[in-house]
């Protein structure tokens, strides 16, 4: 990310107790501008993602023609969003830039891969280097005209918008990403889409599209979108709070010994909680309040304690439900009992880093005991991380991640290009701190 370098420090904390202030829900925050973009109606989005990403997709929309304003409270964003309508884009006079964001750029391209017009998206040099091919091949299934650099591997990619029709796509890689790029060009293609997952990702676009008024069926592991004969209905809500960035606290509170952390209004949805599976499987104290709904979308108050954690052996279906959250839980594993096993997460390598060479080498560094998988890491608990001189490789989740082992380490830590929370949590450092200092 550009801008300048922060170096910070952290120091172990002999207490943690307090509120945690959460952003609005990343993945959620995407979808809900997108799809509001594209509505009938005006609509107010509350406690929008504050992150770079989020605001990425923000200004695309923004370069298509959609009217929206940014509305700024003391601690939240809010957005009102002009929809306009099915086919109310018009053609961006640039490039579209998705920054750091896999999930501005792959939700795009299927919404443009529809759209009457050409349009180009790049990103920053970690998204430049992520595979694009996994997009391109569904979408082209589809009739859709998109090409990237490298042989279609690479970004920026190139869309010539046309009439698309409908297919069975088969969704090899369990992406969220891709399998919304889909269902947003289904929703301009000539017939069914059919979609089949064997893996079920996160599924805030079905519930979404659904909540909207579009004809999604779902029967097991297939997925079925009917084109849109009408426009989508806006909606206007509150985002829950983002557990991908609860996690940082609720690993924190678990493995120090002298915590107790609350999250209020967190995001629940099943198919985003393997975070809170593996850390309960693991022996956490977390106990869940006030569950409650949110225009489809499950939320709690949630509370964690110090816990004595042992370590645990994961893969297959929980993978996708915790693929953000595994660095924490690396760093989680780091202080538990006995040895954790990470299998089947080879997308770790594909992130915004090499999520587990990264892990690996910047641990590592803090005397954490690690075994490199190709698609895991086996990690040995139980030994004190001594503070080092790390590095986020750019990376958000790396960066809060090490800041949580740098708490529970002896002696400094010091986290390099620590600037990189901007791209999903502005307020960790702030966040971090009120909590160490009102214990
Ligand atoms: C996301 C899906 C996941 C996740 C990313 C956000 C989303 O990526 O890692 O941070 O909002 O759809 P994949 O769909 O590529 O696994």
């Amino acid at each position: 990310m550009a801008g300048q370098n922060l170096m910070q420090t952290v120091k172990p904390s002999p207490h943690l107790q307090g509120e945690v202030l959460l952003p609005g829900d990343k993945s959620i925050s995407h979808r809900v501008a997108i799809l509001d973009s594209l509505s009938q109606g005006k609509s107010t989005i509350k406690n929008f993602a504050p992150g770079r990403d989020c605001w990425h997709t923000v200004t695309c929309l923004k370069a298509l023609g959609v009217p929206i304003q940014i509305l700024k409270s003391q601690s939240t964003l809010s957005l009102s969003v002009s929809g306009r309508g099915r086919m109310g884009f018009r053609e961006p006079r640039d490039v579209l830039y998705a920054g750091n964001s896999g999930t501005t750029m792959r939700l795009l391209s299927g919404l443009l891969a529809a759209q009457p017009f050409l349009s180009i998206i790049t990103g920053d040099a970690s998204l430049r280097g992520r595979p694009m091919s996994r997009l391109i091949e569904p979408l082209r299934l589809m009739g859709a005209e998109i090409w990237g650099r490298e042989q279609d591997l690479l970004a920026p990619l190139v869309i010539r918008g046309r009439a698309l029709h409908g297919a069975e796509i088969p969704l090899t890689i369990p992406s969220a990403q891709i399998k919304s790029a889909i269902l947003l060009a289904g929703l301009f293609a000539q017939g069914n889409t059919v979609l089949y997952q064997s893996v079920k990702s996160r599924d805030h676009t079905e519930r979404l599209l659904t909540a909207m008024g579009a004809k999604l069926d779902t029967d097991g592991n297939h997925l079925c979108l009917s084109p849109l004969t009408m426009p989508l209905s806006s909606i206007s809500f509150r985002v829950p709070g983002d557990l991908s960035s609860a996690a940082y606290f609720l690993v924190a509170g678990a493995i120090h010994s002298n915590a107790r952390i609350t999250v209020r209004a967190c995001g629940i949805n099943p198919t985003r909680t393997g975070i809170i599976d593996a850390l309960v499987a693991m022996g956490a104290k977390i106990q869940m309040r006030n569950e409650r709904m949110e225009v489809g979308e499950p939320l709690a108050d949630i509370t964690v304690e110090s816990s004595e954690l042992r370590g645990i052996e994961m893969g297959g279906g929980i993978i996708p439900r915790i693929i953000d959250e595994l660095p924490i839980l690396a760093v989680a594993a780091c202080v538990a009992r006995g040895r954790t096993v990470i299998r089947g997460a080879g997308e770790l390598r594909v992130k915004e880093s090499d999520r587990i060479a990264a892990m690996l080498k910047e641990l590592g560094k803090m005397g954490a005991d690690i075994e490199e998988l190709a698609d895991g890491m086996i990690i040995t608990g139980g030994k004190r991380l001594r503070g080092a001189k790390v590095d986020s490789h750019s990376d958000h989740r790396l960066a809060m991640s090490l800041a949580i082992a740098g708490l529970l380490a002896t002696g400094e830590t010091i986290i390099n290009r620590a600037q990189v929370t901007q791209i999903s949590y502005p307020a960790f450092w702030q966040e971090l701190q009120r909590l160490v200092e009102r214990a």
